[in-house]
């Protein structure tokens, strides 16, 4: 068997373009257009890079976008005023502090200073626990991208076995919760899982998100499984993925490839949760086919 690819490039080229005609709707029926506000603390080239695509794509959606940046020897509570400024400002719909933070911001009381309705990567305990106990929320990117592809795929998740293998507050965690809302039967797997191999060979669907490369190999693949890598390793061949991308093409029944997988699902997802915030604060229902 060779797994089908599922190409995450062309679902999020498509996804941006149905958000980019839904922001021209919102601003010819409603006067609004979107606005998008993204901080970055320091100077780590990493995050410069991520920072410049994602104001590039917040213009091709037609939204309003801004960027805000602050030396790495800013203090927090300089972070903490221009986040005030940022929520009192009715065009700034999204707020997007870019992470890692410099070791002197304490992360969690950055982010919870995020107006819970401008918390695009739903990232504050708010967010995170309407999200758990089933009310809406704002929910983080990359697992809202990962679930797209799958039910794309998939139609159904109801009754799947469906494993997480990681266990972050950016990735695993919002993930699990979602697979949850969408009826799976969700295992968190972890760097303390025993016997991790067995339980990988009973998931119908195995969303890898550990951060370490190849770290699931193909034997432990069920046949015919869907495979979801949210890994991106720099590696002296280049970016892979936490999946032995090669091995578990021969047993898998899809796969995302890394590049080209899940990476761009995150930005477009960004973008996503941009318009729907911009929706809610606005008194509009939820724009089609954004949410989980
Ligand atoms: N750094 C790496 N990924 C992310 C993300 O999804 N959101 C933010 N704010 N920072 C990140």
């Amino acid at each position: 068997m060779t797994a089908d690819l599922i190409d995450g490039k062309a679902f999020a080229a498509d996804l941006r373009a149905r958000i980019a005609a839904q922001v021209a709707a919102m601003k010819a029926d409603h006067g609004v257009t979107p606005g998008l506000a993204v901080v970055l603390v320091g100077d780590d080239p990493a995050s410069a890079v991520y920072v410049r695509s994602k104001g590039r794509a917040v213009d091709e959606a037609g939204m309003n976008g801004w960027q805000h940046r602050l030396p790495a020897d800013a203090s927090q509570q300089d972070l903490l005023d221009l986040i005030d400024t940022l929520n009192a400002d009715d065009a700034v719909n999204g707020i997007l502090v870019q992470l890692p933070l410099p070791g002197h911001m304490d992360d969690a009381a950055v982010i919870n200073a995020i107006a819970p309705e401008k918390d695009v990567d739903g990232f504050t305990v708010l967010n995170a626990g309407r999200l758990a106990v089933g009310q809406t929320a704002m929910v983080p990117c990359t697992p809202l991208g990962c679930v797209m592809l799958l039910r794309d795929r998939l139609g159904s998740l109801a009754g799947k076995h469906a494993l997480v293998v990681g266990r972050s507050n950016i990735v695993g965690k919002p993930m699990a919760q979602l697979l949850l809302a969408n009826d799976a039967t969700v295992t968190v797997a972890h760097s303390r899982t025993a016997n991790l191999p067995a339980l990988c060979r009973q998931a119908d669907i195995l969303v890898a998100a550990v951060g370490r490369a190849r770290f699931v190999k193909g034997e432990w693949i069920k046949p015919g499984a869907t495979v979801i890598d949210v890994g991106i390793n720099r590696t002296d061949d280049g970016l892979v993925g936490d999946v032995d991308f090669d091995a578990a093409r021969g047993v898998a029944g899809a796969i995302t490839p890394v590049p080209g997988g899940v990476g761009p699902m995150t930005i477009a997802c960004l973008l996503a949760n941009t318009l729907t915030a911009t929706a809610r604060v606005n008194g509009l229902p939820d724009p089609d086919g954004l949410t989980p």
